[in-house]
């Protein structure tokens, strides 16, 4: 099994804190995450969608299929607000007991670089790896340099790259990153 990486040292934020959802992933940004009960839900949603729409060029976008992705079973969102601006968000699913798939992150562009997208990864990975999986998963264009960065430095490794994932001039990196529950 592939070693995890010296660098992923996951904040042990307490799970339960983070469905209180009031942890700060920084002096200012606050970590929420989106419960289909959430009383913002409509705005939230909405918020994102947009970001999607501006981030992100048409296949690789979410946007269109956002609501119903989320209420999918299994499925999770967090997301960063700054003053009751959405800065960034991360979400995942479950399909199986056994693995975890980070099915989109971003970050608004004027609060990159700030360690955003870290923070909302390691969330991410926190909340997975409560279900005890062993396994998160992920795809990102080799292109999103940035990306494929981050995901490397929280200890996620090439599994392969498949052509044409995103559309026919798009290929993706699958990547992984193991746990071992014993
Ligand atoms: C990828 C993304 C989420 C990173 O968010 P971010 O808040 O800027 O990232 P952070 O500040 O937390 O950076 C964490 C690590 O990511 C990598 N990284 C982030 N931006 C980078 C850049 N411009 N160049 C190289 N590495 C970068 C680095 O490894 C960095 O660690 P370091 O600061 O120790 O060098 C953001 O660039 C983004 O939203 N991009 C567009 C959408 C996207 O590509 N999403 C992923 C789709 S799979």
């Amino acid at each position: 099994m592939p070693e995890v990486g010296p660098s992923i040292f996951l904040s042990r934020v307490s799970l339960q804190k983070l469905q209180i959802l009031k942890t700060m992933a920084d002096g200012s940004m606050e970590l929420t995450e989106l419960h289909r009960k959430s009383t913002n839900w409509a705005k939230t949603v909405d918020e994102i969608v947009k970001l999607e729409k501006k981030i992100f060029p048409k296949h690789e976008s979410l946007a269109r299929s956002f609501d119903d992705e989320l209420k999918k079973k299994n499925s999770g969102l967090l997301y960063l607000q700054f003053n009751s601006e959405i800065a960034g968000y991360v979400m995942y699913t479950s399909p199986s007991s056994l693995c975890a798939v980070i099915t989109k992150l971003a970050v608004k562009e004027k609060y990159r670089r700030q360690g955003h997208g870290e923070a909302l990864m390691k969330a991410a990975i926190e909340k997975c790896r409560s279900k005890r999986i062993n396994r998160i998963s992920l795809h990102v264009d080799p292109l999103r340099s940035s990306a494929v960065s981050l995901y490397k430095k929280l200890g996620f490794q090439i599994d392969t790259l498949v052509t044409a994932y995103y559309s026919s001039d798009r290929d993706a990196y699958r990547m992984f990153i193991d746990f071992d529950n014993e």
